[in-house]
């Protein structure tokens, strides 16, 4: 029997973007505990751009070619052995696991552990730019920060994908809300209701909010160790300061706790997100929706802000980063073709 083929972006080697190809590849098939997913959507995260440049491949191997990306939203189409409570035709949201192939194909197996039933309210293509980023916000505000009603929180980088489900997440938590945000994105941030706004790139915001404590700073920005050493600065006694980017210092003093995430698949945070969604309460921004074909100018696009990124991961955390960028810079800078855009591409097989 022939296999069944399917159109997926792959890449062969680790580099820069020019390593995508759309090209024919043969369809999954359901393993044991998995169920196979018909793509509508995928959305794209940095995080698929530095396991594409090969930057963590001393912590996350894969095997080459690789079919990335990490969020889908789809419908099953075959169960695997093993899997109870699933069906075909069931609409489904999951952050896959790094090492797996992913999410830029027509079809992706998906293990069933990290499945959540996709949301009804919204359209199932526009679901995929929920799983990472919505549970990097969930995990960093109520994992790590434990965020309580009534508290003060800062969110440095609100006008982020992550930062918009952060702000929601946390007025939803009835948490008094500081966001910083430029001019793109303070609208938007507002109406997720955010007490106060302070736009970045007008003002110093370790300045702009010199003297007021939170017991929460929740950091989202690519800064650089000295903007965090002013960041915890604001950070009441005894509270927390959560980074997604670059470490605070290890022992800031204070009683103050300073923690850096990294993100991780837990599909019962996914569904209280999805039941947040279906609720009216967490609203899903999609910036812009294209073809998967367009997957290599998406990362080729956001190129320039994600080398920045990786350039200041690499002088807090030196060892093999920092090796990998000597040794490849081009696979991390490519060819940066135009502006990258504030919040999620989604992209449609
Ligand atoms: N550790 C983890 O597990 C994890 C998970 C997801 C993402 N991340 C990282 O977290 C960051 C956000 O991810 P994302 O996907 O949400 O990014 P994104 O949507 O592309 O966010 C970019 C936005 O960040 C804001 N920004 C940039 N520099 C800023 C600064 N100095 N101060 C305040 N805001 C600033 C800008 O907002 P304006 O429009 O307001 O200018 C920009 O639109 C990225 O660096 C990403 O690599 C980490």
């Amino acid at each position: 029997m022939s296999t069944a083929r399917m159109k997926a972006v792959r890449y062969h080697s680790y580099g820069g973007s020019e390593v995508l190809v759309h090209e024919e590849v043969d369809r999954p098939v359901a393993g044991a505990g998995q169920v196979v997913v018909r793509v509508a959507g995928t959305s794209f995260n940095d995080a698929d751009a530095g396991l594409r440049a090969g930057l963590r491949r001393d912590l996350i191997p894969l095997a080459l070619p690789h079919i990335p990306n990490l969020d889908v939203a789809g419908v099953i189409t075959e169960i695997g052995a093993g899997v109870t409570g699933r069906r075909v035709g069931d609409a489904v949201v999951a952050l896959l696991p790094p090492t797996v192939p992913g999410a830029a194909a027509e079809y992706v197996a998906v293990p069933a552990e990290s499945l959540a039933s996709a949301p009804r309210t919204v359209d199932l293509a526009d679901a995929a730019a929920l799983p990472l980023v919505g549970l990097t916000a969930w995990q960093s505000l109520f994992e790590h920060a434990e965020l309580k009603p009534g508290q003060h929180v800062l969110i440095n980088g609100a006008g982020s994908a992550v930062g918009g489900y952060a702000v929601q997440l946390a007025v939803g938590t009835c948490a008094t809300v500081t966001a910083t945000a430029g001019a793109r994105s303070r609208d938007r941030v507002r109406s997720y209701g955010a007490d106060r706004i302070v736009d970045y790139t007008e003002t110093s915001v370790p300045q702009a909010l010199a003297g007021q404590q939170f017991d929460v700073v929740l950091n989202l920005a690519p800064t650089s160790l000295e903007e965090n050493v002013r960041l915890v600065d604001l950070v009441a006694e005894g509270g927390a300061f959560v980074s997604i980017t670059t470490p605070g210092p290890e022992d800031a003093g204070r009683g103050v706790r300073t923690m850096r995430v990294f993100v991780h698949g837990d599909a019962a945070q996914l569904a209280e997100l999805v039941a947040r969604v279906d609720a009216g309460e967490l609203a899903i921004e999609v910036a812009e929706r294209l073809s998967l074909a367009d997957l290599a100018t998406v990362h080729a696009r956001a190129s320039a802000r994600f080398a920045h990124v990786a350039e200041l991961a690499a002088r807090v955390e030196g060892g093999h980063l920092a090796k990998r960028l000597r040794a490849d810079p081009t696979a991390v800078h490519g060819r940066p073709v135009g502006e990258p855009l504030a919040g999620k591409t989604v992209l449609t097989p």
